[in-house]
C-alpha cells in the first residue's frame, strides 16, 4: 500500500516543522485546493509572502519570461532584472541603494555585519534589540531575539546585544549609551502577536540619536511591501529609519530579500565584503518587479481598504463575543485577534470550515492574506468565523 504523503513527509524530512493537515494540489489567487479537491479561503498568504495572490497571471508571465532568457548567471554579471527591481524600489521606497538577499534571516545577517562596521569605526560595540521581536532563525537573527523556544540549547550567541523590553521607554533611555551603534525593531511585530510599537516609544528612539548617534534598522520583513496599506509600516510613525530589511512579500512567492539604505550608508561594504550566491535571482527579481508594479497600481490601495473594512468588521465579532476576543490588533492586511484562549483552537476550527490562518504568541489569531483579497472573501471569512466563535461560547 501507497504511504501517505504525512508518513512520507515524517520518514524523510527533519521533523522541525508542524504542518496542516493539508497536502496542496494547486492554489489560485486567494484560494488554496487540496488533493481531495477541497477550496480553503486563505487568510495566511503563505506568512505574509504571497502579496499578489497565488499563481498571479503577471507573476507567472514574467518568470517564464525570464526562465526562456536565463535562470542564474551568478553576481559577476550585470542583469536587467536585478537593476530593474532595484530602480523600482527605490521609487516606491525613498531609499538609496539595494542587496538583494533570498530570505529574511539573510537580509538581518546581512544588516548586522553593515551595522558592526559602521559602530566599529566609531568604537560602537552594542546592538539593541526588543522582546517579542522575530528576526529569522540563523545565529545572528536569534541573538537579537530573547523567546528561549527558538533558542533552546543553541547558543553560545552574538556578544554585544542587549535585549531590551519592547515599548519601554524608560528602559531604553537607561541602556542606550555612546557606544550603541543601532537599534534594531519591528515597527508591527508579526510573529510576537502583531503587536505594535507605541508611538511614544518610536518618537523617544528617533529623539536620542542626536544625543547618541545610532543606526535604526526597521526589520519589515513581514509588515512590509504593502502589508499595512503603506509600503512600509515605520510610515505610519512618520519616520524613516537608515536600514531596511525586507523579504517575504516582495518576492511574490519566490525567495527573494533586500537590505535598503539610507545614501550616508551606501559605502560601508566595499567590494568583497559582502555577497550571496543566489541574492538578487533573475528570476525571482522579475517577480519582484511585478510586485512593486502592482503594488503601485492599487493593490497597496487596496490593502489599506480592506485592511479597514476587515477590522470594522472584526469590531463587530469583538462587541458580540467579549469573552472571546480582547483586542483588535494590527494595521492594513497584518491583522491580530487576541484571544482569550489559545488561538490555536480557533486555527484548528477555522481549517474545519476551510479557512486558512495561524496563531502568532499562543494567544493571537493572525490575519496576513494576500493584498488582493476583495470585500466578498472579507465577508466569507467573517462569516466562517462568526460560527467558530459560535460553537465556541454554545
Ligand atoms: C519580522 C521578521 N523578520 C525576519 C524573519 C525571517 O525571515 P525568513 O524566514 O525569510 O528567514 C521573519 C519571518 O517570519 C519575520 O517575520
Amino acid at each position: 500500500m501507497k504511504k501517505s504523503i504525512a508518513a512520507r513527509e515524517y520518514d524523510n524530512i527533519l521533523q522541525t516543522y508542524k504542518r496542516l493537515p493539508i497536502a496542496v494540489d494547486h492554489a489560485e489567487g486567494c484560494r488554496i485546493y487540496d488533493t481531495g479537491g477541497n477550496e480553503y479561503l486563505d487568510f495566511l498568504g503563505g506568512i505574509a509572502v504571497n502579496a499578489l495572490g497565488h499563481s498571479h497571471p503577471k507573476i507567472i508571465s514574467a518568470v517564464k519570461a525570464q526562465i526562456d532568457k536565463y535562470m542564474h548567471v551568478s553576481n559577476y554579471f550585470y542583469q536587467e532584472p536585478q537593476i530593474e527591481l532595484a530602480e523600482a524600489l527605490k521609487n516606491i521606497s525613498g531609499y538609496g541603494k539595494v542587496f538583494f538577499t533570498n530570505s529574511g534571516a539573510e537580509s538581518i545577517e546581512g544588516t548586522l555585519k553593515l551595522v558592526r562596521r559602521w559602530g566599529n569605526k566609531r568604537k560602537k560595540n552594542t546592538i539593541l534589540s526588543f522582546t517579542g521581536g522575530f528576526h529569522g532563525r540563523t545565529m545572528g537573527a536569534l541573538s537579537l531575539m530573547d523567546k528561549p523556544h527558538y533558542k533552546a540549547d543553541m547558543g553560545p550567541f552574538l556578544s554585544g546585544i542587549k535585549v531590551l523590553p519592547y515599548n519601554d521607554t524608560d528602559a531604553l533611555k537607561k541602556n542606550i549609551t555612546d557606544e550603541t551603534a543601532a537599534i534594531v525593531i519591528e515597527f508591527i511585530q508579526g510573529e510576537g502577536g502583531i503587536s505594535s510599537a507605541s508611538e511614544e516609544f518610536i518618537k523617544t528612539i528617533f529623539e536620542l540619536i542626536e544625543k547618541y548617534n545610532f543606526i535604526v534598522v526597521a526589520d519589515e520583513i513581514q509588515s512590509g511591501v504593502g502589508r499595512t496599506g503603506k509600503f512600509f509600516s515605520f510610515e505610519h510613525f512618520n519616520v524613516k529609519p537608515d536600514v531596511v530589511t525586507v523579504a517575504k512579500g516582495i518576492g511574490g512567492g519566490l525567495p527573494l530579500g533586500a537590505i535598503l539604505t539610507l545614501d550616508h550608508l551606501s559605502d560601508i561594504f566595499e567590494s568583497g565584503m559582502h555577497g550571496t550566491t543566489y541574492g538578487g535571482n533573475p528570476v525571482a527579481c522579475a517577480a519582484g518587479k511585478v510586485v512593486i508594479d502592482e503594488l503601485a497600481n492599487g493593490v497597496m490601495e487596496n490593502a489599506e481598504n480592506i485592511g479597514q473594512y476587515l477590522e470594522y468588521e472584526l469590531q463587530k465579532l469583538l462587541l458580540k463575543f467579549p469573552s472571546l476576543i480582547s483586542e483588535i490588533r494590527g494595521k492594513g492586511l497584518m491583522r491580530g485577534l487576541l484571544m482569550t484562549f489559545d488561538a490555536g483552537e480557533i486555527v484548528a476550527d477555522l481549517i474545519k470550515r476551510k479557512v486558512l490562518s495561524n496563531a502568532a504568541s499562543g494567544t493571537v489569531l493572525r490575519m496576513v492574506p494576500p493584498l488582493i483579497i476583495n470585500k466578498q472573501d472579507v465577508d466569507l471569512f467573517i462569516e466562517r468565523l462568526d460560527k467558530c466563535l459560535k460553537e465556541k461560547i454554545s
